[in-house]
C-alpha cells in the first residue's frame, strides 16, 4: 500500500498522497445553487484525501441539470465555496472544482426560471430525471446552440474558472464524460451539426479543446485537469469509435501541459483505457472506477497511473485515507440518502474508532 501515501505533484498542485476523492453530486446545495454549511462539513471531513475533486458544479445557470446542485457563477456561490475550500485547506487538504455543464441532460424544473436547456443539436436524450417539483420527468428537449453562441458558452467556463480561483480552489477539472455538454459535442448521436463543431472528429472535439484552452488561459495549464471515460454511453450518448475520438482530443491538448487527466475505465470490453490514456497523455493520470486499496496500490506499483480516485468508498468512510493506511475495515453507505437534503447519510458517517 505504501505507494498510495507518497506525495505527488499534479501540475502546480502539490498533494500529500495519491488517494483522490472522486467528484460526486450529492444534491445538498441551497437556494440559488449556493453551497450550504453541511457541504462545508462534508468536505472538511474528507480533507485527508490528497486531492478532493468537488462534485459537478455548474458554470452557468443554463448548465444546471439536477435538483439542488451547486453553481459557481454568482458572488453568493463564490462566498459559499470559499467556506468549503477554507475548511479543506485548514485541514491540510487540496480541492479542485469540477465544472459540469449538463447541456441537454436536465429539467427546466431544476433550473432558474430564466435558464435554458441547450445542446449541440435539438436532439432530446432518452431518459428521465428527478425534480423536487414534480418527481420524475422526461429530460428537456434542448435548443441547439447557434454557432455565434458557442464562444459565450466557452466564456461561461472562463468565468467559472476565474470564480473557482477566487473561491480558493486549487484548480478546476472539466467534466468531459457521462453524456454532459462536452461529451454531447463529441458524440455522434447528440451532435448533428454541419458547422465547425460537428461532423468530422476534429470538429466534434473542438468544443472540448476550446474549453480547456480557455480554462488554462485563466488558471494556467498546471491548475486544470479533465475527466474522460471513452465509450461511456451514460445519458444516451453514442461514440462509435472512442479510440479515434480520444486520440484526436488528447493530441490537441498536449501543448496545454495540463495538471492531470482523470480517466475512468471504459465500459467497453477489450478497451485498455489506462494504457490508451498513458499512450496519448504525457502528464499525470488519475485512475478511477472500482478500486479498493489493494488494487489501487497495485495499479500505482505497475506504473499505470500517478494516483487513484475513489468515489463510493468516500461516502461512508470520511477517514478513508487512514482506514487504508491502517488496514481498517471499510464501511458501506445508504443508497436512499445519496441525494436527499441535509446531513443524514452525508455528514453523519463516523470515522473509525481511534
Ligand atoms: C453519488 C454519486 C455521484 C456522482 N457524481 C459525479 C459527478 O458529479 N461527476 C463525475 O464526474 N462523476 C460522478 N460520479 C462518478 C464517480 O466520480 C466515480 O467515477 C464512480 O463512483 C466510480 O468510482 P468508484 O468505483 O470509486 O465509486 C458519481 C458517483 C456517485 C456514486
Amino acid at each position: 500500500m505504501a505507494g498510495l501515501f507518497e506525495p505527488l505533484q499534479l501540475g502546480d498542485i502539490a498533494v500529500a498522497n495519491r488517494i483522490v476523492m472522486a467528484p460526486m453530486t450529492r444534491s445538498r446545495a441551497g437556494a440559488n445553487a449556493v453551497p450550504t454549511e453541511v457541504m462545508v462539513e462534508y468536505y472538511r471531513q474528507r480533507a485527508s484525501a490528497g486531492l478532493i475533486v468537488a462534485e459537478g458544479i455548474a458554470p452557468s445557470r443554463h448548465g444546471i441539470g439536477y435538483c439542488r446542485t451547486p453553481g459557481i457563477y454568482s458572488a453568493e456561490q463564490v462566498d459559499g465555496w470559499r467556506r468549503v475550500t477554507g475548511a479543506v485547506h485548514a485541514a491540510g487538504g487540496h480541492i479542485v472544482a469540477q465544472l459540469m455543464h449538463c447541456g441537454r441532460v436536465g429539467s427546466h424544473l431544476n433550473k432558474a426560471a430564466d435558464a435554458e436547456t441547450v445542446a449541440p443539436s435539438a436532439v432530446r436524450a432518452a431518459g428521465k430525471i428527478y425534480t423536487d417539483a414534480a418527481g420524475m420527468q422526461e429530460l428537456d428537449m434542448p435548443r441547439a446552440l447557434a454557432l455565434e453562441e458557442i464562444p459565450g458558452v466557452i466564456d461561461e467556463y472562463v468565468v467559472a474558472t476565474r470564480n473557482a480561483l477566487a473561491a480558493g480552489f486549487d484548480g478546476v477539472e472539466l467534466h468531459c464524460t457521462s453524456g454532459y455538454l462536452p461529451m454531447q459535442f463529441m458524440a455522434t448521436n447528440s451532435n448533428l451539426r454541419t458547422d465547425a463543431y460537428g461532423g468530422f472528429v476534429t470538429n466534434r472535439v473542438r468544443f472540448v479543446v476550446e474549453a480547456l484552452e480557455a480554462m488554462a488561459g485563466v488558471a494556467g495549464g498546471g491548475r486544470v485537469g479533465f475527466r474522460i471515460c471513452p465509450g461511456n454511453p451514460f445519458n444516451d450518448v453514442l461514440d462509435p469509435d472512442p479510440a479515434v475520438t480520444y486520440e484526436a482530443l488528447l493530441s490537441r491538448v498536449t501543448g496545454l501541459k495540463l495538471a492531470y487527466l482523470h480517466v475512468v475505465r471504459s465500459p467497453l470490453k477489450h478497451f485498455d483505457t489506462f494504457g490508451f490514456a498513458r499512450g496519448h497523455f504525457a502528464g499525470p493520470l488519475i485512475l478511477n472506477d472500482g478500486f479498493d486499496g489493494t488494487s489501487a496500490a497495485e495499479a500505482l506499483a505497475e506504473g499505470r497511473g500517478a494516483a487513484v480516485s475513489f468515489g463510493r468508498h468516500f461516502i461512508g468512510n470520511p477517514d478513508l485515507v487512514r482506514r487504508l493506511r491502517e488496514g481498517l475495515p471499510l464501511a458501506g453507505f445508504d443508497l436512499k440518502t445519496l441525494y436527499t437534503p441535509g446531513p443524514a447519510g452525508y455528514t453523519d458517517y463516523p470515522c473509525a474508532p481511534a
